[in-house]
């Protein structure tokens, strides 16, 4: 399962990638206004940093607007792939952009239907958003579940890659259902590794090695 980070501060993104488990990178419109930083110097930095799919979304609503868009993130680096929304326009955009060899994931997406659109239009990702359908009292996880059947009944190649990631649990419930990879924010990112025993337990050897008053290395 791939591991991206749904971030586009690239100081968190160089901090985190020093772990080797950044595996790839997601941005849309409100994580570059977060990051107060032009967008293209932003995922120019991003892509020196990060070898894997770097995720940057088209704010154009028509179909000449989105291709137009694209093609122009697309030159940024090769590692580039163009985010579209999952609108009949987006779907378009996407079908050209795949006839070019630009990577694409299709986002917004909150039913199976529109997952079988995207899958359909040959995009490279698929971006369920299991938190926003959690938020209204849906089971964001259901839909995983739905677009993961469809997807191998068809051995469609399009990743599945479960964003809106609110808690640890929505990773590795992602990780149960076989999808392909997760967009992470980084504070969940960092608590995937917490446990109170770990804590406890690596306290407890510390604790006790320094009794011993031996040092590994002699
Ligand atoms: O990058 C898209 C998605 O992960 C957004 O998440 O938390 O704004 O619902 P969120």
């Amino acid at each position: 399962m791939h591991f991206f980070l749904d971030t586009a501060d690239v100081d968190v993104i160089k901090k985190l990638a020093e772990t080797g488990l950044v595996d790839g990178i997601t941005t849309n419109p409100s994580l570059v206004m977060a990051s107060g930083r032009r967008f293209d110097e932003a995922l120019k930095e991003i892509c020196t940093v990060i070898d894997g799919p770097v995720s940057a979304e088209v704010v154009a609503m028509d179909v000449d607007g989105m291709i137009k868009e694209g093609r122009h993130l697309a030159k940024i680096a090769d590692n580039i792939v163009v985010k579209v929304p999952l609108t009949f326009e987006g779907l378009q955009a996407c079908k050209t952009f795949r006839a070019e060899d630009i990577h694409v994931n299709v986002t917004l997406c909150f039913s199976a239907a529109q997952a079988l659109l995207a899958a359909k239009a040959g995009a490279t990702f698929i971006s369920p958003f299991v938190g926003r359908l959690d938020d209204i009292a849906q089971d964001g996880m259901q839909l995983i579940e739905e677009i993961v059947q469809i997807y191998s009944a068809y051995d469609f190649e399009t990743q599945i890659l479960a964003a809106s990631i609110r808690h640890p649990l929505h990773v590795t419930m992602a990780a149960k259902l076989g999808c392909d990879a997760a967009t992470i924010p980084p504070k969940i990112f960092e608590q995937l590794i917490k446990h109170p025993l770990t804590d406890k337990g690596l306290d407890g050897f510390a604790k006790d090695w320094a009794k011993t008053g031996q040092t590994i290395i002699r």
